[in-house]
């Protein structure tokens, strides 16, 4: 059902922009934000004080796995209750994947997982992935980008089922090249982590510590430095998924400095988990098998570096939950764990409380990485990472004294368990507004929200990349 929008009026709230920090009013009609100032004489339905809290834009989760498909069954939420745990966060767009099988057509997989994501709550979109080369895949991504996604995820990693090899990786950058686009990649190298894998198994060492030493990170940095070679041959806009490891931040760092378009995201996982997490006992320890694993502390305080300094440019979740009893599959073989865990929900709660509130990014930075740059990286700037007249009324109004504790128990994900069990969270949204509607109002679902919306996204090519490659040490950085 579809509900006529009232007119909001958001009064004195401090609304924190990528660049801006200022106490005002917001006046949103319909689906976008139609005035800003102090003091606005407008004559609003629903009128919301946000004296002393804060306004954000609405976040944008570029890396989600709704309704995967693996050998332990899909992924535990679909695009319905992923989207409900992204609201409860702050997120109100997403971008997840499609992922044809080899001899598929992309665009025929577009098409389908469009259908999917139907049921979605917030807005989505989606990267496609290459999972071969041949003529036709070029051809497909021309397609792909003219129907409005021009993102390409790589895999270098799960060689055997959609990873792909470098000589295949040359030709999909080129193209993705050709035709205005950006590659994502996952940077492992899968052959040698498939060796790591089959003789730690062999070796009788089964548990999911072995999933991390499989997966070493030079093994992650190798990839990367191979990913950025590739892509400077080929011209190729490229962003780094999940980045997990300080050697691969330091390839990432010498690239940036040669002005190369290139990006890298890591997720809250990476910035504040450590590899302790494998010592625990098989049902603690399985809920961290992802790809990348859990790295050191010291990685973690290279990341968060990285963010301040603008080399790391996005934070995504790769929210992608399991239950218990899909990890239990690998009980006695790690290798059949499926990979991934829950974050959607807590993104932004994560960013504010161990980024922010712990003095390691300004507010300005936070709000750049959960929804600003992801926004200018995936063209739907200033449509959506922006509060500005003109663009999306999608709006987080978080009051940061409020604080409470993650758990599976409370949490909205379909999944019980959480890699983010007990840790505490300052700050939460009093109200989620997405596209000019009420979604979230102090800790509850509006009734009747209306469905999200399918983004075709824009691009303007390889200069848009540049004009939003950071430059280490400007004011943009984000120290606090
Ligand atoms: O372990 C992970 N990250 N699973 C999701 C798929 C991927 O590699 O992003
Ligand atoms: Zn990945
Ligand atoms: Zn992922």
């Amino acid at each position: 059902m579809t509900l006529t929008k009232v007119s909001i009026l958001i009064k004195n709230g401090r609304i924190i922009t990528s660049v801006t920090d200022k106490v005002s009013d917001i006046y949103i009609e319909g689906d976008k934000i139609k005035a800003i100032g102090k003091n606005l004489d407008v004559k609003s339905e629903l009128v919301i004080d946000a004296d002393g809290l804060f306004v954000f834009p609405g976040g944008i989760d570029p890396h989600v796995h709704m309704h995967l498909p693996t050998p332990a069954g899909f992924s535990a939420d679909d695009f319905h209750s992923g989207s409900i745990a992204a609201l409860y966060g702050g997120t109100t767009t997403l971008i997840d994947f499609v992922t044809p099988q080899r001899g598929q057509s992309m665009v025929e997989a577009l098409k389908l997982r469009i259908e999917e994501a139907k049921d979605s709550l917030a807005d989505y979109s989606f990267h496609v992935s290459p999972v071969e080369w041949n003529k036709k895949i070029g051809n497909e991504i021309e397609e792909c980008i003219g129907m409005g996604f021009p993102s390409f995820k790589i895999y270098m990693a799960y060689k055997n089922s959609i990873g792909i090899d470098d000589n295949a990786l040359y030709h999909v950058m080129h193209a993705v090249a050709k035709h205005g686009g950006i590659v994502l990649a996952h940077c492992e190298k899968g052959d040698e982590i498939e060796q790591l894998r089959n003789s730690f198994y062999e070796q009788g060492n089964t548990s999911p510590k072995y999933h991390a030493l499989s997966r070493p990170s030079h093994l992650e940095a190798l990839a990367v430095r191979r990913a950025i070679d590739l892509a400077d041959q080929t011209q190729c806009p490229l962003y780094i998924v999940h980045v997990s490891a300080s050697e691969s931040v330091k390839h990432i760092i010498q690239a940036q400095k040669s002005e190369q378009p290139l990006y890298a995201e890591t997720c809250p996982q990476y910035l504040l988990l450590n590899e302790s997490v494998y010592e625990m006992e098989f049902t603690n320890a399985a809920k961290f098998v992802m790809s990348p694993p859990i790295r050191s502390e010291k990685d973690n305080h290279t990341l968060w570096q990285a963010i301040a300094n603008g080399n790391i440019s996005s934070v995504g979740t790769d929210h992608c939950p399991f239950t218990m009893e899909q990890k239990m599959q690998g009980k006695d073989d790690f290798r059949k764990i499926p990979n991934g865990a829950g974050g959607v929900e807590h993104r932004l709660g994560l960013l504010y409380t161990y980024g922010v509130a712990a003095g390691k990014i300004s507010l300005k930075k936070m709000v750049d990485v959960f929804s600003t740059q992801p926004a200018k990286l995936f063209g739907l700037y200033p449509k959506k990472g922006e509060i500005a007249v003109g663009s999306d009324a999608d709006i987080v109004i978080w009051n940061p004294s409020k604080s409470s504790k993650i758990s599976a128990k409370s949490h909205h994900s379909n999944t019980d368990i959480s890699a983010w069990e007990g840790f505490n969270i300052k700050g939460e949204p009093t109200h989620v507004i997405k596209g000019g509607a009420i979604a979230i109002e102090n800790g509850k679902l509006a009734p009747n929200i209306e469905k999200g919306n399918l983004l075709k996204r824009q691009t303007t090519g390889r200069s848009h990349y540049f004009k939003y490659l950071h430059t280490p040490g400007s004011n943009n950085c984000g120290r606090v």
